[in-house]
């Protein structure tokens, strides 16, 4: 039985798909906010020894781990596929072998069990964490989305309706984090190294600069990296947990800054986070005093919400089905696919 854009409900049943990056993923989402199960398999491990993603190792892991991943999400949803009502799943941005391998299973399913298949924006999606996790959430919204791709502030007047207010100029912070663990030595992925070694370290030991504070809503994170590398390299006897807190601390500084900046210029009842970095302790405790000081609303998807997930495709593949419709099967893969406003897809 396949939903029309008219009868998506509370009952619609999305089996969600992401592959944009180093996580299979697959998610059963009931009425575009209840997670009856989500499945995340990691080839964290994969790309440890290379420091990074490689996208050849991640696309073969993406097709070996993709129908074992879609059996556990129903096995844990306890649903047969005839209970599925629409097949969403990321078509970018993300590294474009990796993303073809969810497109193309994504395709497949949906013609195998007679049902829509729906393309979700992958930055899209993790603006949608935060509705899954908080049912209280109001528009207008001002989302802080900080990855290890993408740093950017986003406002949210409808679903389907943004605004990008700011991004970064140069790195994005996901990938500050991760290049200055590389640099010392704290593991990877850099982003949860650096949180630990933080715990352990002084973030008032040294002063790394706060790039464009007081300057819109931009970002720029690489002059910071090449502060921190030019510290170390100035004192090599620094304590690296020093350094680590001190540059945590002046990354978390500027996005807690530059957010509420925007929430009260579009007068926002709330601030959503959302991607990886997302996941900071820091950055999670300094977002929700700077909202009781402010009295805006901040909502805080759980750790696992905030990386790549597939409940937060399944959940923005409902609102889409519901608002869109379903997406043409001819649909490709886009590995720069821009936060559209509009609904629309780049070849649409
Ligand atoms: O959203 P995500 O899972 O994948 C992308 O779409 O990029 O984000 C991954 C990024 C990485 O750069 C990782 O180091 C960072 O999120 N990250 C963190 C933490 N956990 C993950 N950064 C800071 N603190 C964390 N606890
Ligand atoms: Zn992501």
């Amino acid at each position: 039985m396949s939903p029309t854009q008219h009868d998506v409900g509370p009952e619609t049943v999305v089996l969600g798909i992401e592959t944009s990056c180093d996580e299979t993923a697959a998610a059963v989402v009931l009425g575009g906010r209840d997670i009856i199960s989500s499945v995340v398999s990691s080839q964290i491990d994969m790309h440890a020894e290379f420091g990074g993603v490689v996208p050849e190792v991640a696309s073969r892991a993406h097709l070996e781990s993709m129908n074992p991943v879609v059996r556990k999400a129903l096995a844990d949803a306890a649903i047969e596929p005839t209970r599925v009502d629409a097949v969403a799943c990321t078509v970018g941005p993300g590294l474009i072998g990796a993303l073809l391998v969810g497109v193309s299973s994504a395709k497949a399913l949906s013609l195998a069990w007679n049902v829509p298949f729906v393309g979700v924006n992958h930055l899209e999606a993790h603006l949608y964490a935060g509705f899954l996790e908080d049912e209280l959430l109001e528009f207008p919204l001002v989302v802080l989305l900080v990855s290890g791709g993408h740093t950017m502030i986003v406002e949210m007047r409808d679903h389907g309706d943004y605004s990008l207010l700011g991004s970064t100029i140069d790195d994005a912070a996901g990938e500050a984090f991760d290049k200055v663990a590389r640099f010392l030595d704290l593991g990877y992925p850099g982003g949860p190294a650096i949180d630990r070694a933080a715990t352990q370290g002084d973030p008032d030991a040294i002063r790394f600069p706060r790039a464009m504070m007081d300057d819109g809503l931009n970002f720029s994170f690489s002059g910071l990296k090449t502060s921190v590398m030019n510290h170390v390299r100035r004192h090599p006897d620094v304590d690296s947990l020093d350094v680590a807190a001190s540059f945590q601390q002046a990354v978390v500084d500027v996005l807690v800054h530059k957010t509420f900046r925007a929430a009260r210029e579009v007068g926002a009842t709330g601030v959503v986070l959302g991607g990886g970095v997302a996941a900071n302790s820091l950055l999670r405790s300094e977002m929700t005093a700077a909202g009781r000081s402010a009295g805006i609303r901040v909502s805080l998807p759980g750790r696992e919400m905030c990386t790549d997930n597939a409940a937060m495709i399944g959940a923005a593949g409902w609102h889409r089905l519901r608002t869109v419709g379903a997406s043409p099967l001819d649909i490709g893969a886009f590995p720069s696919m821009p936060l559209v406003t509009s609904g629309g897809h780049p070849d649409e």
